[in-house]
C-alpha cells in the first residue's frame, strides 16, 4: 500500500493509536514545516503524521508554511495525503460534529505562498486543478465511512477564507451564493501544493460549528471544541478502517 500521510488540523495534533518509529525534522528550500514528520504504523500500514498548526497548536492558518509542510511530507515518502480540517457548516445538511468529504474548493485566501513554481529560476507550470481532490482516495474514504455507518456528507464545496477571525454573516451569505457548503481556513493552498507535487490528496472535514449568521447566538470556542471532539472520534475510526481495508496493491 502507498505510504499515507495524515495532516492533522485543529483538534488533531497527534494520533493516539499510531505506533511511532521515528520523528524527523525535514529542512526544506521553503523553510521550516509546522512540525516534525512523525512516522509510524497504524493498522499495519506505514503512516506519516504532520500537525498543520504545530504541536502544540500555535500557528495561525495564514502563518502556516504550507510549502514547507508539503515538501517535508514528500521527502518523508508520502504517496497519498489525507488532510483533516475543522470547518464551519454553511448549508443545512452540514450540521456540527458531522464529517464531510468535500469534492470542490473555492479559494478566498490571499497573500499566502501558494505555489512551488513561484521561483523566477524555475519554469512556470499550470497544473490542472478542475477537480482539486483525488477522486480515488475520496471514494475509498467514503466507502470506509459507509461501512462504519458514519453519518457523513459525501460531497460539498469547501470555501477557504483567510482567518484567523471567523467570517461575517454577510461573507457567509456571499459564500453560500457562490456555492460553498463549508468554510475553513486551511484547505488552500495545501490542496494545490499537493497537486503540484503530484501527491493524491483528499480532505476529511469535521464540522465544528454553524458558520456565521447560521445560528442566532455567537460562535463560541467551547461549542467548537465539543463538536470537534465528537467528530475526531469518528475520524480516528474512519482512518483505522481506511488503513485496515486497503490492500498492498493500493
Ligand atoms: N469559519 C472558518 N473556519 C472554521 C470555522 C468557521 O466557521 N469553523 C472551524 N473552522
Amino acid at each position: 500500500m502507498k505510504t499515507t500521510a495524515i495532516i492533522g488540523g485543529s483538534g488533531l495534533t497527534q494520533i493516539e493509536s499510531l505506533k511511532i518509529f521515528d520523528k524527523k525534522d525535514y529542512p526544506t528550500p521553503f523553510g521550516k514545516p509546522s512540525s516534525s514528520c512523525v512516522s509510524g504504523e497504524l493498522c499495519g500500514q506505514k503512516v506519516i503524521f504532520l500537525a498543520r498548526h504545530g504541536d502544540p497548536h500555535t500557528i495561525a492558518p495564514h502563518k502556516i508554511n504550507y510549502r514547507a509542510n508539503l515538501w517535508a511530507l514528500k521527502e518523508a515518502g508520502a504517496e497519498q495525503i489525507i488532510a483533516i480540517a475543522a470547518v464551519g457548516g454553511i448549508t443545512p445538511e452540514m450540521t456540527p460534529a458531522r464529517i464531510a468529504i468535500p469534492e470542490q474548493i473555492i479559494d478566498y485566501s490571499y497573500g499566502r505562498e501558494h505555489s512551488f513554481f513561484a521561483e523566477e529560476s524555475a519554469p512556470v507550470q499550470h497544473i490542472d486543478f478542475s477537480y482539486p481532490y483525488n477522486e480515488v482516495l475520496r471514494q475509498k474514504l467514503i466507502a470506509s465511512a459507509e461501512s462504519l455507518k458514519l453519518n457523513i456528507q459525501t460531497s460539498g464545496v469547501y470555501g477557504c477564507t483567510q482567518g484567523p477571525r471567523l467570517e461575517t454573516a454577510a461573507e457567509i451569505s456571499r459564500m453560500q451564493r457562490d456555492g460553498c457548503d463549508l468554510v475553513g481556513m486551511t484547505g488552500m493552498p495545501e490542496a494545490a501544493l499537493a497537486r503540484e507535487l503530484e501527491i493524491p490528496y483528499a480532505c476529511c472535514s469535521v464540522i465544528a460549528n454553524w458558520a456565521a449568521g447560521k445560528t442566532k447566538g455567537e460562535i463560541t470556542m467551547p461549542e467548537i471544541i465539543l463538536n470537534l471532539e465528537q467528530g475526531m472520534a469518528d475520524i480516528e475510526q474512519l482512518l483505522q478502517h481506511f488503513l485496515s481495508n486497503t490492500s498492498s496493491q493500493d
